[in-house]
C-alpha cells in the first residue's frame, strides 16, 4: 500500500478497522501481493473509488441491521409485508449502488437463500472461506479475476445478529413466505456471530479512465 492510498483511506477514521482487516486479509489470502498492495506501480483503481466502495458497503450493512431491528421485540405478529422488508430492499439497494457507480455489487453466501447469491467462482469461494476462518477480518480487496477485465474486487463480511434469526434461525421457525418462495433455501440454523455471507464489489478500471477523461 502506498502512502497516498494509506492517507486517503485512513482519513475515513471510522473505517480504519475495516481497512486494517482489508490489509491483513489481502496479505493472508494472496499468494502474490494484490495490485493495490504492491509497493511499486499504480493501483488499478483510484484510491477514492476504493474508499467509496468501503463506505457504501458499510452503509448497506447498517441499512440491513436497522431494518432487521425494526422486527425485533415487536409484540405484533409481523405481516407478510413487514417480513419482506429486510433483505429484499438490501438487494435492491445493492444493485442501485452498482448502477450509480459503474460497479457490480453482489451479495454472496455459501449458505444462500436466493440461489443467485451462490459463490460465482474460485476467488469468491476462497474469500468466503477466509472470512469464515478469520472472524477478525472485516474486509479485503483482491485483483480482478480472469473473466472480469481490469479492476479490483472489494469484499466485506456480513455477520449474523440476533435480529436476523426471525428469518435465518432454525429451519422450522422460518416465515411461511421464505419456505414458499425459496424451496432450495440453505440460509437457516445460524446463530449470532456466524458468518452469513459477504458483499462483493467489482470496481472496473474503465470507470477511472472515463472519469479522468471528463
Ligand atoms: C424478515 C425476514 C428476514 C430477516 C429478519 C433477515 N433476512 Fe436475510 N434474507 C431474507 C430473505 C427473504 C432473503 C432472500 C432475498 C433475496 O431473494 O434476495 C435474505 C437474504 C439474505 C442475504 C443474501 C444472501 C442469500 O442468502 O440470498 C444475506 C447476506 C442476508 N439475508 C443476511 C441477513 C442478515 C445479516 C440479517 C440480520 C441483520 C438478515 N438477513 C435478516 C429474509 C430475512
Amino acid at each position: 500500500m502506498t502512502d497516498t492510498h494509506a492517507y486517503s483511506l485512513f482519513r475515513l477514521r471510522r473505517l480504519a478497522a475495516v481497512l486494517l482487516g482489508a490489509l491483513m486479509g489481502g496479505l493472508l489470502l494472496s499468494l502474490q501481493p494484490a495490485p493495490v498492495l504492491a509497493a511499486a506501480g499504480e493501483a488499478p483503481v483510484a484510491p477514492a473509488q476504493l474508499a467509496k466502495a468501503v463506505d457504501q458497503m458499510e452503509q448497506l450493512d447498517r441499512m440491513r441491521i436497522s431494518l432487521a431491528s425494526t422486527l425485533e421485540g415487536s409484540s405484533e405478529e409481523p405481516t407478510m409485508d413487514t417480513m419482506r422488508k429486510v433483505c429484499m430492499p438490501v438487494g435492491k439497494r445493492a444493485m442501485a449502488i452498482g448502477q450509480e457507480n459503474g460497479w457490480t455489487v453482489r451479495q454472496v453466501a455459501s449458505k444462500y437463500r436466493n440461489p443467485d447469491h451462490a459463490p460465482a467462482g474460485a476467488q469468491e469461494s476462497a474469500v468466503i472461506d477466509l472470512f469464515a476462518r478469520h472472524s477478525e477480518i472485516t474486509g479485503l480487496w483482491e485483483p480482478a479475476t480472469a473473466g472480469q477485465g481490469a479492476g479490483v474486487n472489494y469484499y466485506r463480511r456480513i455477520d449474523v445478529q440476533a435480529s436476523c434469526l426471525a428469518c435465518h434461525g432454525s429451519k422450522d421457525s422460518r416465515p411461511a413466505f421464505v419456505t414458499e418462495k425459496y424451496p432450495a433455501d440453505r440460509a437457516f440454523n445460524f446463530k449470532p456471530g456466524d458468518l452469513r455471507g459477504m458483499y462483493a464489489v467489482f470496481i472496473p478500471e474503465v470507470q477511472q479512465a472515463l472519469r479522468q477523461a471528463v
